[in-house]
């Protein structure tokens, strides 16, 4: 890629524009689009067309408010969009999913056959008295049948709550007790490293206090024995064997619930996310095709697990309904060699690949050896999502993976938004590294003061986004006012990503991250709080406040500060013990990497945890304002005793 040196700009000064024959080529070619995405309602009405509708829409938008209705009157279905209008022509027999296993096995389904798993395993689900509006949890390791189930609830009008693998049985339990779930679907276990994580296990724990959940069907996977408890537990593959072919797509409205998702946000509970049919295959559609430069003949990789949006949005629907070539792999990308993402792209030729800051500077601290030791010449595209990615990875990213052939899409998004918000449209726009550059046309953000007013460029502050775009999310599941609250009550109007920024004099956009009580972990959200009542949750703990921590791979690690009760005497193993206790509450994905024990919290006069402190003393750097402080001495004990590396 060229490379050109300019003044002035905020970070970084190079800029980066498409290499020769890759504009000319792609999907999108005139900037003009920028400009025809002014128009909000007229962009995104030409845009709707691009999927089938059972009946069209009578109105692109109706906003109420902050209550949109995308696409109101159309009847539309998901998993119809994803397969079934695939299967007339040239791509019936296309693949739409290769799968490879953790162990190396190998699985690949065309559109047809998937259509053909997706509808029999609809009909199982409705067998079992799952109609559409009934909610259906997925606790599946990555294998094809996790998308199938996905298909297959989207087909019936079910939404699927899908639960993280990682997650644990606790975490499990209150996602389908908030969503009321009527069947869950998981496997015997999933591999991780070689390992058997017991995912059956763990829903029949989850499962113990709760009684909505009338069926568990059982994907085997790992062929480990498993305890099936009768009438409430079938085994996938005897439930499916010999079931119709024939399920016609349920026609849902537009604005019908698709999925629910949890997300962590500011309080202990996590947020039942509510995306829909209509507007959320409108978004993901087009950003999938745009954002990736998809041509029919793409290898397209998405590594991110399907427990999460990325999954949904860039795994699932976005790139099923554009007709492509998913590559979906199970395990981890250093088993059994810390070469397996770069062989998995050898051998399958992978022309793009979308994947995680955090994975970048694991591979970078493993050494450019791995890939170089693999071609990786099918390469043409690279993608990259989930938290800041900073200019040092996003260069060797450019170079050692796309061997400074392949242009950068930085994607910034969120669970709530369901689809790519700010991203390079890779033929047209420059890049710099470490930015997510520019909103993609017909999404309107800004940067705002703590007043909400417009910050100039080469300033920083809140980032909103005006106004609604086709895949924002719905409410938060059962709680509207929580909705509200969360996302539009902050600036008056605007929704309110939770998230700092700035801009430079080009208008380009650098996240800086969370200004809420969120820690990004690995490109995963944890909420503070969670972790917090997690910790007090231990029959020996008093108080617990929780901070992030700058991380070179994870990005932020949790630091966790713990008082005991009293007359506890503090001992080392009770760290062991106290992350154990949420690894079990929680998921490993929220282990503190450090904890540290103390007699007292820095507190205000008025009780308040000084959390802005706790943060200083775990970052390592000069404390901030302490006047407020009711007990001075806290604070010099922690400092004292606390012991960062940096
Ligand atoms: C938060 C959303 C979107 C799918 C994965 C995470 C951070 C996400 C970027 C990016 C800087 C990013 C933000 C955002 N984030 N992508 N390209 N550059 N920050 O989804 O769990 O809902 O987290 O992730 O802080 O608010 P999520």
């Amino acid at each position: 890629m060229e490379e050109k040196h300019r003044e002035g700009l905020m970070e970084e000064k190079r800029l980066f524009f498409p290499p020769a024959g890759f504009s000319s080529n792609a999907v999108i070619q005139n900037p003009e689009i920028y400009e025809l995405g002014q128009d909000r309602t007229k962009f995104w009405g030409e845009q709707g067309k691009r999927l089938d509708w059972f009946k069209p829409w009578d109105k692109v938008l109706e906003w109420d408010r902050p209550f949109a209705k995308w696409y109101a009157g159309g009847k539309i279905n998901a998993a119809y969009n994803c397969l079934d209008r695939h299967l007339n022509g040239a791509r019936r027999n296309k693949a739409a999913l290769i799968f490879e296993g953790e162990l190396g096995d190998r699985r690949v389904l065309t559109y047809q056959d998937l259509h053909r798993e997706v509808s029999q395993f609809a009909n199982v689900l409705k067998s079992y008295g799952v109609e559409k509006g009934d909610r259906v949890t997925i606790y599946m390791p990555m294998i094809p049948e996790t998308v199938i189930a996905m298909l297959a609830c989207a087909r019936i009008g079910a939404p699927h709550i899908v639960v993280f693998g990682g997650f644990s049985y606790e975490a499990l339990r209150d996602r389908v007790l908030d969503a009321q779930a009527k069947v869950i679907v998981t496997s015997d276990g999933s591999y991780r490293r070689g390992n058997i994580i017991p995912l059956k296990e763990n829903v029949d724990q989850a499962l113990r206090t709760v009684t909505c959940v009338e069926k568990v069907i059982v994907v085997q996977r790992t062929g480990q024995p498993v305890e099936m408890q009768e009438e409430r537990d079938v085994w996938y593959h005897e439930v499916i064997k010999n079931v119709s072919l024939v399920s016609p797509a349920e026609h849902m409205d537009a604005d019908d619930m698709l999925f629910i998702l949890y997300t962590s946000g500011t309080t202990g509970k996590p947020k039942g996310i509510v995306h829909t049919v209509g507007g959320y295959m409108v978004g993901v559609s087009t950003t999938h095709e745009w954002v990736f430069d998809l041509k029919d003949e793409d290898v397209y990789w998405c590594t991110a697990d399907v427990g999460w949006i990325t999954g949904h949005s860039y795994l699932v629907y976005g790139p099923l309904s554009n007709g492509a070539t998913i590559l979906m792999y199970e395990g981890a990308p250093d088993y059994p060699e810390k070469d397996r993402y770069w062989e998995i792209v050898e051998k399958y030729k992978v022309t793009i690949l979308y994947t995680a800051p955090t994975a970048i500077r694991t591979f970078m601290k493993w050494g450019e050896s791995y890939p170089l030791g693999r071609d990786l010449s099918s390469l043409r595209l690279l993608g990259s999502v989930g938290e800041p990615i900073n200019p040092d990875a996003w260069m060797w990213y450019h170079k050692h993976i796309g061997e400074e052939r392949c242009p950068i899409v930085d994607t910034w998004w969120q669970t709530e938004t369901g689809m790519i918000m700010m991203t390079p449209v890779p033929g047209i726009t420059p890049l710099k590294a470490g930015s997510c550059t520019i909103p993609f046309p017909g999404v309107h953000i800004d940067i705002v003061s703590p007043l909400g007013n417009a910050v100039p460029k080469g300033e920083s502050g809140y980032l909103v986004v005006r106004g609604p775009w086709p895949a924002m999310l719905k409410t938060i599941y059962g709680d509207d006012k929580r909705y509200e609250d969360t996302y539009w009550r902050q600036f008056e109007g605007v929704y309110f990503t939770g998230d700092e920024a700035k801009w430079d004099d080009d208008g380009y956009f650098w996240v800086i991250g969370r200004v809420d009580d969120v820690i990004n972990v690995s490109g995963h959200r944890i909420g503070t709080a969670e972790v917090e009542s997690a910790l007090v949750d231990h029959p020996l703990v008093a108080e617990a406040a929780c901070v992030g921590r700058t991380h070179e791979v994870k990005g932020q690690a949790v630091f966790a500060f713990v008082s005991l009760k009293e007359g506890i005497l503090i001992h080392d193993e009770l760290i062991a013990e106290l992350k154990a206790h949420v690894v079990l509450k929680i998921g490993a994905l929220a282990r503190p990497d450090d904890i540290f024990l103390t007699d007292e919290l820095p507190k205000t006069r008025s009780g308040k945890i000084m959390r802005r402190l706790l943060k200083d003393i775990a970052e390592g750097r000069a404390m901030g304002d302490t006047s407020t402080l009711a007990d001075a001495a806290v604070i010099d004990f922690l400092k004292k005793n606390i012991n960062i590396e940096k």
